[in-house]
């Protein structure tokens, strides 16, 4: 076989497509049927083509758009790229093109070797696809880990914001970084006002009340929290008050081992500690009066022996040594009172528990004040319920309200307003510990004096803790309002707002009225006021007026008594001497008391008249008295309290009548 025939064989049988174009006018000049098998073409149509021949289609068409590979390749360097062939039938083949320019037989050609790549292209893409599958998996799977870890970010994050916890981050030097919503809340600052600034000056007080530094605590838990695990210390609100918070903190530190911040969780512990330290107050306060009421025991021996031999001597004296004498007896009398608020405070004095009703002592008490304070002072007595009964001594509780009003008179050195109130109440959220939920009847004394001031407060109920100056006071008067109180298991509450005035309320257990009722009064076992006058009597309830007609009557009085307040008006006109006193109801439908005793007044203005009021109803007893009203009694009428009452009025007036004959 000679070379050519070798070679065509070889052109013809190779498994590469051969194709050869003139290099300048890109006619083929030949192509083996590799060729025509990759390609799908004949021979024949394969030799027929001419670039630039209009309508090329098929195949070839491609050659058009591998110029510059052709330009490349004229240049001397062979080219070798890959090309997809797209079959008329729509079919397509992964081809790899070798081009490059030779010079046959002087001819310059460029020969292209075809060479089908399809399955290799078709394992690239397998693999491709395999890839991308598992991609895509992997990124299903990396973007469910990440909704599954943003989920639980945001739960945890709905935990920290809604918790009903402080929950704060701060640096080891106490840089605060976070605060949730609930600190906000509980502490006043919001997230900007805070972030960013240290704990001491913001939420960490310097000292605590009991001259603690703080400062030096926050270091310490920072220098070595493995210690700190929990601790409890005081902390301020922004608007200054003191709160108790029960910290836990959690070091965090970073992959060195460094600490990078603390997490603390925080719970509002003041109620506790206050329940504590009343507790702690209270304990104190007994062993104070335990101590106390042994010495004034030998006080008291020690002062009736002085006081018995000062007035023996005074008997004899000069006059000039009779005047030092009383200035020493004076002290001698004043130490007596202070040494049996004492005795009282550490309860070895007397005691006579009955029950008692406190508005009738309430009214006394305040006819008592009303002389003594000076008239920059008003003072009004407001009942808003008439069960008012308690089980006491009442000259433990005169003490109670005397310490109270001198106290709040004190504060009121320029006047102002003295308000003695009464209620009853249902207790749930009880003020002291060892009170019982029940029914309490609670009396408060309210000032609109200087107020008391935050520290003075903590201590106000020491025994002889006073702000008075010496001689002025002892301190013994709120000890002995809270010993009283305790013993009768109730509770002292002190509300106060410096330079506004103070609020004391006294919460003692409440006694069912039914038994208290049968009960005497301390007074009771006294005769009854009597009298002869002639009283006319005006209610618009027929019961009312029947029974207090059978009353009056059962004391000797006179007694004209009416339904209707007009009929009434009209039969004292008839006769305006014929009556010595009035008595009436204050609530009527045609005309009100006061309306009935300004008419009455107009006629004959010295008529005493007693006006019935309701416990609705605020009494201010100065504007009663404005109206010449004698006297506002508080229904329901007692009849021992009535009969008192009636004989006051009466026996003041101008005319007392006489009951002889
Ligand atoms: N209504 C009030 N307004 C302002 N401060 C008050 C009031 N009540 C009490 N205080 C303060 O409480 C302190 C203690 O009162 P407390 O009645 O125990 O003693 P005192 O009045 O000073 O002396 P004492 O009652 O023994 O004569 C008072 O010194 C005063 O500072
Ligand atoms: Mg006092």
């Amino acid at each position: 076989m000679n070379a050519e025939s070798l070679y065509r064989f070889i052109f013809e049988n190779v498994h590469d497509g051969v194709l050869l174009h003139d290099a300048k006018t890109l006619e083929v000049i030949d192509v083996n049927p590799r060729f025509c098998e990759l390609y799908r073409v004949s021979r024949e149509e394969i030799l027929a083509f001419r670039p630039d021949s209009p309508g090329i289609v098929g195949p070839l068409s491609g050659l058009k758009r591998l110029t510059s590979s052709f330009e490349m390749a004229e240049e001397g360097r062979p080219q070798t790229f890959e090309w997809q062939v797209q079959g008329e039938d729509g079919s397509s083949l992964w081809v790899q093109i070798n081009l490059r320019k030779e010079s046959i037989d002087g001819r310059s050609c460029f020969l292209s070797v075809v060479r089908d790549i399809s399955d290799r292209k078709r394992a690239e893409r397998e693999l491709k696809e395999s890839e991308d599958r598992f991609r895509s998996a992997l990124e299903g799977e990396i973007k469910k880990a990440n909704e599954a870890r943003r989920q639980s970010e945001r739960l945890y994050r709905e935990l920290v914001e809604n918790a009903n916890s402080i929950i704060m981050r701060r640096d080891p030097t106490g840089r605060i970084s976070y605060f949730n919503e609930y600190a906000q809340k509980f502490f006043g600052f919001n997230a900007e006002e805070i972030i960013g600034r240290h704990v001491v000056g913001t939420i960490v007080p310097e000292t605590d009340s009991a001259g603690q530094n703080l400062r030096g605590l926050i270091e310490a838990i920072s220098n070595s929290p493995g210690k700190f695990a929990t601790n409890e210390n005081e902390n301020t609100r922004k608007d200054g008050e003191r709160v108790w918070i029960s910290w836990t903190n959690k070091p965090i530190y970073n992959q060195d081992g460094v600490l990078r911040e603390i997490v603390c969780v925080g719970n509002d512990a003041t109620a506790r500690k206050r329940l504590e330290e009343r507790l702690r107050h209270a304990q104190k306060m007994e062993a104070v009066g335990t101590l106390a009421g042994g010495i004034a025991h030998d006080f008291n021996n020690i002062l009736a022996v002085m006081i018995g031999n000062i007035e023996l001597a005074a008997d004899d004296a000069s006059e000039e040594t009779r005047h030092h004498l009383q200035q020493a007896l004076n002290a001698g009398l004043r130490g007596r009172d202070t040494i049996r608020q004492i005795l009282t405070f550490s309860r070895k004095g007397e005691q006579k528990v009955t029950v008692l009703h406190l508005i009738p002592l309430l009214k006394e008490m305040v006819r008592m004040l009303r002389a003594s304070l000076v008239t920059t002072i008003e003072l009004s007595l407001n009942a808003r319920s008439d069960r008012d009964s308690i089980r006491a001594d009442p000259t433990q509780i005169q003490q109670v309200i005397m310490n109270l009003c001198t106290n709040a008179k004190d504060a009121m050195p320029a006047g102002g307003l003295l308000e003695i109130s009464l209620e009853e109440r249902q207790l749930t959220a009880l003020p002291d510990l060892g009170m019982k939920p029940g029914r309490y009847v609670a009396l408060k004394v309210r000032d609109t004096g200087q107020g008391i001031n935050e520290t003075v407060k903590r201590r106000i109920f020491e025994p002889f803790f006073t702000t008075k100056e010496p001689g002025k006071g002892t301190g013994m008067g709120l000890a002995l309002v809270y010993s009283i109180v305790r013993g009768l298991n109730g509770a002292v509450d002190v509300t106060s707002e410096p330079g506004k005035g103070s609020t004391f309320t006294i919460y003692l257990p409440s006694v069912q009225d039914r038994v208290s009722r049968r009960v005497p009064s301390s007074t009771a076992q006294l005769p009854l006021f009597r009298g002869c006058e002639s009283i006319l009597f005006v209610d618009d309830e027929e019961n009312q007026v029947q029974t207090a007609k059978r009353t009056l009557q059962g004391l000797g009085y006179t007694v004209t008594a009416l339904t209707n307040s007009t009929e009434a008006l009209e039969l004292f006109c008839r006769d305006p001497g014929g009556f010595d006193l009035v008595i009436t109801d204050q609530v009527m439908p045609l005309m009100s008391g006061t309306t009935l005793a300004k008419h009455i007044h107009s006629v004959r203005p010295d008529m005493p008249i007693i006006v019935i009021t309701g416990f609705s109803e605020t009494v201010s007893l100065r504007t009663g008295h404005g109206h010449g009203i004698r006297e506002f009694a508080m229904k329901p009428l007692v009849k021992r309290e009535l009969a008192e009452t009636i004989r006051r009025v009466l026996d003041q007036s101008h005319k007392p009548r006489s009951c002889e004959g």
